[in-house]
């Protein structure tokens, strides 16, 4: 029996220590020990990219998985104008309702670049003279092209508590910012353009549409080549014989990036969706309408060097030939790559 007594005294002055130190934690709540990825104090809500199957597997540093509630920090970012110097937000040239980009020309040069499926993307800007992640980008537009005053961002207490509470930051530097951006760069997805509706069977083509469509996905047109779907954008650089004579810096592409002469010339293939909400084509903006761009396409490619041989495949030397109709029907199907569902989408936009 004695023996029996000392085991039950020995349960019991365990379950009391386990008991006591139970009550112990929570009064105390140890600190968290995040792990390298996540290093935010608060649980926070992983976010799956919304992306159909058929699109390729898209890029997500490992050290920035996505969670809402940093794709909201994100996107309160993209909208205030606090990060630059002089009022200006990324949203101010980058507009939802046309894509993510803005009419006319930026400082008299180029068309702003749309934002969209970035998440797709390791080359950035016309002439590819970014590379690298999505963070990367980022933390060149905050350090370099805002040149964001860090001190601003760590006087505002809304920011501190925010970056505390979803980075574990108690200083808000560009990695931060940069992190937080393209968070929310990587939600904005297109995938449901009219054309793909018209793939899901969920729409029907006009004629004009439907012959187009041909026009762009066969030897006929050949611009599936490099823009290849559903990205509509290989994401490389070629160049597509807009001019002979190389006079203007601009016009020399990834020339300027490399200083290899075989780059002279060449730019990254632009991104077709809601390639009908712009009036600037080309990395000059140099085509006011779509019809001048197929024009272009139709009988004004230059034979320059480093011109892609898709250009001048066999009986294309003189220009893709297509008749009144058929251009009208080009241009018709281009403008089934506006995605309404995307330029409307809330959560996108400006946060109340
Ligand atoms: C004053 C207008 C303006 C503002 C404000 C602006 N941008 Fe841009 N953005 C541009 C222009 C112009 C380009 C194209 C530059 C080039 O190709 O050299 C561009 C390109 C980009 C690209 C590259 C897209 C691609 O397809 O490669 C990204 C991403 C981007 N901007 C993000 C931002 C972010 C984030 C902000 C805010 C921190 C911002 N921009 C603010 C004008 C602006
Ligand atoms: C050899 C690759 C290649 C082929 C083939 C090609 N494109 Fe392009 N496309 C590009 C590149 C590169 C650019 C960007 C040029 C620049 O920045 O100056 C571009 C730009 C465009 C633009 C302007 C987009 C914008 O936002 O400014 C349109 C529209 C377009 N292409 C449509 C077509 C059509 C239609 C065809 C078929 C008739 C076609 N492309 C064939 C590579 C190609």
């Amino acid at each position: 029996m004695v023996s029996r007594n000392i085991l039950f005294a020995t349960i019991l002055s365990i379950t009391l220590a386990v008991v006591v130190t139970a009550c112990k934690k929570e009064d105390n709540p140890p600190a968290p020990q995040p792990a390298p990825s996540d290093t935010s104090v608060v649980k926070m809500t992983p976010y799956e990219l919304p992306y159909p199957a058929y699109f390729p597997k898209a890029y997500i540093a490992d050290d920035n998985k996505l969670y809402e509630e940093r794709i909201q920090l994100g996107r309160m970012l993209y909208y205030d104008p606090i990060l630059s110097n002089d009022g200006r937000a990324c949203a101010s040239c980058h507009l939802q309702e046309k894509g993510f980009t803005v009419p006319g020309l930026y400082a008299n040069t180029m068309p702003v670049l749309p934002h969209v499926n970035l998440a797709w993307y390791t080359n950035y800007m016309w002439d590819g003279s970014k590379k690298g992640t999505v963070e990367d980008l980022m933390l060149f537009e905050v350090s370099e092209f805002f040149g964001t005053d860090l001190n601003k961002m760590n006087a505002s207490a809304k920011y501190r508590e925010l970056f505390k509470k979803y980075y574990g930051a108690d200083n808000i530097t560009y990695k931060e910012l940069s992190y937080a951006l393209a968070q929310f760069i990587r939600t904005l997805v297109s995938k449901d353009t009219r054309y793909e509706q018209f793939l899901q069977g969920k729409i029907n083509f006009t004629k004009d549409e439907y012959e187009g469509y041909r026009i762009f996905t066969t030897e006929k047109g050949d611009c599936f080549h490099c823009h290849v779907n559903p990205i509509l954008t290989d994401n490389l650089f070629h160049n597509i014989g807009l001019d002979t004579l190389y006079s203007r810096d601009i016009d020399k592409g990834l020339f300027n990036v490399t200083g290899i002469q075989a780059d002279m010339g060449k730019f990254r293939t632009a991104n077709l969706r809601n390639v009908a909400l712009r009036d600037r084509y080309m990395h000059d903006g140099r085509f006011t309408s779509l019809e001048e761009v197929v024009e272009f396409y139709n009988s004004g490619v230059r034979r320059v060097s480093t011109l892609d041989p898709v250009m001048t495949k066999p009986g294309k030397e003189n220009g893709l030939r297509l008749s009144d109709v058929e251009r009208k029907q080009l241009v018709a199907f281009l403008k089934t790559f506006t995605d309404s569902t995307f330029i409307t989408n809330p959560a996108l936009g400006r946060p109340e």
